[in-house]
């Protein structure tokens, strides 16, 4: 199986993504809802990984993230809300993972843990929950190929956007952009819908996580993606 590349390293801004999350889906009819986003035009699958100790849920793990790796030739984007991860980074990669981002909160030794990633084949991400500040990643962003705001604290689908992680998402646009490599994406997770995705979108985010906004949409999960690409049209770029 041939698996489409991720994006261009080329531009100076990587290309918007919109990236279901899998959390939301029906996971008894699990294939036919990851077809149905792929039909729809969605750029990346999402897969919520969490512990029960970083976060209080539990989801799923290399064996689910696999299958979908059976289904789909999207890239998949995994993040990983669990302690020490360094001990499954070879696992999620080994299932097909494309993307492996990590939580800056548990991760002492990021370098570390990234070039792990990058060795295992995927894309290393860092992610950053609501109260951790943008700065804690000032000397690893250069080696980032993507940068997680949470604009929730994670655990659940179907959580209100904090309107206060904005202005963090500026933050981080500025400080990619100053000490970036220019390939990293800068990404939005939790809340997001088809009213909070263009200020994500406008406050320089590029790269859209989105659950329950498309698999909880009331015309199907094909209406959600579309939904949220019409909001995405109508934003006016800040865009240098
Ligand atoms: C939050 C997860 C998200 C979440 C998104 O803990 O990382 O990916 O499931 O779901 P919605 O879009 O419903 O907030
Ligand atoms: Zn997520």
């Amino acid at each position: 199986m041939t698996r489409t590349t991720s994006t261009a390293a080329t531009t100076s801004r990587p290309p918007r993504i919109l990236a279901p999350s899998i959390l939301s889906a029906d996971f008894g009819r699990l294939a036919e809802d990851v077809k149905k986003v792929e039909e729809a035009g969605a750029d990346w699958i999402h897969v919520d990984v969490m512990d029960g100790h970083f976060v209080p849920n539990l989801t799923i793990g290399p064996a689910v993230t696999e299958a979908v790796r059976r289904i789909t030739l999207l890239p998949i984007d995994v993040h990983l809300m669990i302690e020490s991860p360094e001990r499954f980074v070879e696992a999620f990669a080994g299932a097909g993972a494309d993307r492996i981002t990590v939580h800056q909160e548990v991760c002492p030794h990021l370098n570390r843990v990234m070039d792990q990633i990058r060795e295992a084949g995927a894309l290393p991400g860092v992610a950053l929950n609501p109260s951790t500040p943008v700065s804690t990643l000032s000397e690893v962003v250069g080696d980032l190929d993507l940068l997680l705001i949470m604009t929730v604290n994670p655990g659940f689908g179907g959580q209100s956007f904090l309107t206060s992680s904005l202005g963090k998402v500026a933050r981080a646009r500025a400080l990619l952009d100053q000490r970036g490599t220019g390939r990293a994406h800068l990404q939005v997770d939790g809340g997001v819908d088809d009213s909070t995705i263009g200020l994500c979108a406008e406050a320089g985010a590029d790269s859209f996580v989105a659950g329950s906004a498309v698999y909880g949409h009331a015309d199907g999960a094909q209406a959600g993606v579309a939904a949220l690409r019409k909001a995405l049209s109508q934003v006016n770029e800040r865009r240098a």
